[in-house]
């Protein structure tokens, strides 16, 4: 049997291998809301221009308010010899309204369809992962207010550099994620004008109303071309660019706690709700879930990878290529919103360990820093030369086995004869971070003033703000 959308052009039926890979109905049905509000919207007008008849619009309205409910109760059966989203809703509709079910497709196409439904979905989710991160940088945040002043080792080469509070560490991502924020509502912008009514390339001759159309769907115009309206996908590119440098961030996170939670390290705790333990040794409390969201960005980056190649090189207007476009953007939109509310999980219940996080911080020689800044202040050293003299003086200390703090002033004088007993007012690694209080540094009184501020600025509720 021929198919009942282009039968007329057609006497036999597709081979079942044909159907195998042309069939999209299996990844686009997760577009069946997206898709019966443009086929709302796009009847509402019909009606309106006079199109179709008043009669027929009421019709159409009412019936796919039908099959959704159909779809939202479980009932509506989705079927592959009616290829895509588009054509399983217009058939059932077509079963309930009768003869006006056929006049729904009037004056558009599946091309301008597909790019409507698709940048709907597209903005939803951007939406709902705008409020994920959110909510990931109240916890971040909420956890910086408590440890705006719990002292730990600050890292470059991964070897110890300087003391840091574990607020500051946090607060960096409070800041990634925002820019994050920032990538994903810029594209929405670009990404909310509306293809529908670009038909299938050129237009229509009907005297259709394309900016009521994209009013009601929430876009802020038509698109102004009707061949880019139904062949870019860049609006669902910029949106897993900003999906793969969040996943990437969130898999620098994930990376840390995974070694944070060490017994080498063990800064952090992570709660029974978030590790799980081993079948076969059972001491193990594995970070699995921080393992996965570092895994997890290969395959954000790689859907990004797989669309932009859909893209790569394809002509004008629309080519079936473009039907893969959605099983990439599909999966890596849902992969980084599932990273996302399991990072926030593991935030809110993780437990630091403050005295294993001060002792790593005091080692390695952590304020060799502030004695060299020392010998700049206190003796109108050149920082050059500080810095070669604080070696000399590492360099005794390790000799000694000893920390910065114990090392006889007789041993430091014997680099530099001028030094005094005041430079161990410096070399604790609380005065460390205290005494950083320069725009953006790890000074507990400016990083609980910026985690309060993120606070405000995040809209937690006010009892929840610590003072
Ligand atoms: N399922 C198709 C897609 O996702 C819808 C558009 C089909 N258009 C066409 N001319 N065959 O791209």
């Amino acid at each position: 049997m021929s198919n009942s959308m282009w039968g007329g052009r057609f006497a036999g039926a597709p081979a079942s291998i044909m159907e195998e890979i042309n069939a999209s109905i299996d990844v686009d049905r997760k577009l069946y809301r997206q898709d019966i509000a443009a086929s709302r919207a796009h009847a509402d007008m019909l009606g309106r221009q006079g199109i179709i008849g008043a009669d027929d619009a009421e019709k159409l309205k009412a019936g796919l308010d039908e099959v959704l409910r159909e779809i939202e109760a479980g009932t509506f059966n989705f079927s592959r010899d009616r290829e895509d989203i588009h054509l399983n809703v217009e058939s059932r509709l077509t079963e309930i309204v009768g003869e006006a079910g056929k006049r729904l497709h009037t004056g558009r196409s599946r091309n301008d369809q597909v790019a409507t439904d698709f940048r709907l979905w597209v903005r939803d989710a951007i939406d709902r992962i705008d409020g994920e991160i959110a909510a990931l940088q109240l916890a971040l945040a909420e956890r910086a207010v408590e440890t705006a002043g719990m002292v730990m080792p600050g890292f470059t080469h991964l070897q110890t550099a300087q003391p840091v509070t574990f607020g500051h560490h946090l607060l960096a991502y409070v800041e990634m994620l925002s820019r994050d924020r920032g990538r994903f509502a810029d594209g929405r912008k670009r990404l909310n004008e509306s293809p529908l009514g670009s038909a299938a390339l050129a237009g229509t001759p009907f005297p259709i109303d394309r900016h009521s159309t994209a009013t009601a769907l929430g876009f802020d115009r038509p698109m102004a071309n009707s061949l880019d309206g139904v062949s870019d996908r860049d609006f669902a590119v910029e949106a897993l660019s900003a999906a793969s440098i969040c996943a990437i961030h969130l898999s620098r996170l994930g990376e840390e706690l995974v070694f944070w939670t060490s017994a080498q390290f063990g800064f952090v705790r992570l709660s029974d709700a978030f590790t799980t333990g081993s079948s076969i040794m059972p001491q193990k409390r594995n970070p699995d879930a921080a393992e996965l969201i570092r895994a997890k960005a290969g395959r954000v980056i790689g859907s990004l990878t797989s669309l932009l190649i859909v893209l790569k090189g394809l002509p004008l207007a629309y080519q079936k290529d473009l039907q893969d476009d959605k099983a990439p953007t599909f999966e890596a939109m849902e992969t980084l919103s599932l990273s996302l509310s399991a990072m926030t999980g593991m935030i809110r219940d993780l437990t630091p360990d403050p005295d294993r996080m001060r002792a790593a911080a005091s080692l390695a020689f952590s304020t060799a820093t502030d004695l060299a800044d020392w010998l700049v202040r206190v003796l109108g050293l050149p920082f050059r030369e500080a810095h070669h003299v604080t070696g000399r003086i590492v360099a005794r200390a390790e000799a000694r086995g000893v920390t910065l703090d114990r090392l006889p002033l007789a041993d430091m004088q014997a680099e530099e004869k001028r030094i005094t007993a005041d430079v161990f007012s410096v070399l604790s690694v609380d005065r460390s971070v205290e005494s950083r209080q320069s725009f953006g540094g790890t000074a507990p009184a400016n990083v609980l003033r910026e985690a309060r501020a993120w606070l405000e600025r995040l809209g937690a509720p006010s009892t929840a703000r610590p003072k």
